[in-house]
Formats: structure tokens, C-alpha cells, sequence
């Protein structure tokens, strides 16, 4: 078995902003490899903008810099997910209070599927605790510019899909 310490951070990611990339650069201070995980299963619940391929190819482009932040995408449990990628340790990003409700049934449920699996909480960076891919989506479709929100690769394509210059 590897000495490797690899962690998950899985999403809808739909789009990925800074906030996310925030919480993903800062996972490598314990990490030595995050796999950034689209899932499927979200998308059929909450409508999506972009398909989940595009979604993986943005985070790929946005870590193009940094090979031990790989994007991937999957389908079905995350726990089944993360045990087959060699994975112990769910990230996720803790905005505000509102989100822990959510986020601890979550990462209770994910212990209770495996017992291996522990989950980590980060805090963002205070600049990115009020963002969403929600919002970004709504303003973006609205016409209002998103290019404090999100990495260059997805400002170029909600630009082009919403026919604002570059
Ligand atoms: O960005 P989101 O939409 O808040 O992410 C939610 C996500 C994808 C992490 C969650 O829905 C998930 O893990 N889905 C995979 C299916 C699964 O394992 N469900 C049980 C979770 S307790």
C-alpha cells in the first residue's frame, strides 16, 4: 500500500469558481493528491448549465499548473468512489453556518457507508465565503460580470454563452 495521502473533494462543480479553487489549492497543504470529483448523480437534481464533462475540463484547465489536483468524474456512491481511487479523506468547503447543517448529515452518512472515510471541512479564504456557483450562474445569465468569481477557462465560456466580449 502507498504512503500516499489522497483526498476527494467531489461537487457539482457546476461551474467551478475561486472559492472552490480556493479550498481544492489549500487540501494540498495535507494532501499530497486531490482528485476533484463531478458527480453525476447531482446533476439530475439541481438543473446544470454547463454538462459534466465540460465542468471536469474547466477544473483540469483551472489546475492545469498542478498535477496533483487531478478532476474526474463519477457516478453512484462517493464513499464506492473514493475507496476505489485509494482515498480516505472528503474536503469539503464550509462557507457559513447555513451550510452545516447539510455538510454534517453528509459527512455522517459517508462514515456510516464506510468506516474509513473521514471528512474534512476547510474555511475559505474570508474574499470567497459569500460565493456560489449558483450566484455565478444567475448573474452570468443576467448579464452582470462574473470575472472576480471564477477562473479565467470558465469566464471565456460563460462569456461565449452569453455573447459578452472577452
Ligand atoms: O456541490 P454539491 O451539489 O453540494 O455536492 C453534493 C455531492 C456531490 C457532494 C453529494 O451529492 C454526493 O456526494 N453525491 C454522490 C452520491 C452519494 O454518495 N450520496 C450520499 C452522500 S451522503
Amino acid at each position: 500500500m502507498s504512503d500516499e495521502r489522497i483526498a476527494v473533494c467531489p461537487g457539482s462543480f457546476d461551474p467551478i469558481t475561486l472559492g472552490h479553487e480556493d479550498i481544492i489549492r489549500r487540501s494540498l497543504r495535507f494532501a499530497d493528491r486531490v482528485i476533484v470529483a463531478v458527480a453525476y448523480s447531482a446533476t439530475h437534481v439541481k438543473s446544470g448549465m454547463f454538462d459534466v464533462d465540460e465542468r471536469v475540463e474547466m477544473i483540469r484547465e483551472t489546475f492545469a499548473d498542478t498535477p496533483q489536483v487531478q478532476a474526474m468524474s463519477f457516478q453512484g456512491l462517493l464513499v464506492d468512489f473514493a475507496k476505489a481511487q485509494g482515498a480516505d479523506v472528503i474536503v469539503r468547503g464550509l462557507r457559513a453556518v447555513s451550510d452545516f447543517e447539510y455538510e454534517f448529515q453528509m459527512a455522517l452518512m459517508n462514515r456510516r457507508l464506510w468506516d474509513g472515510m473521514e471528512t474534512v471541512f476547510l474555511a475559505p479564504d474570508l474574499e470567497h465565503s459569500y460565493l456560489s456557483s449558483s450566484l455565478v450562474r444567475q448573474i452570468a445569465s443576467l448579464g452582470g460580470d462574473v470575472a472576480p468569481f471564477v477562473p479565467p477557462t470558465v469566464l471565456r465560456r460563460l462569456n461565449e454563452r452569453f455573447g459578452r466580449p472577452s
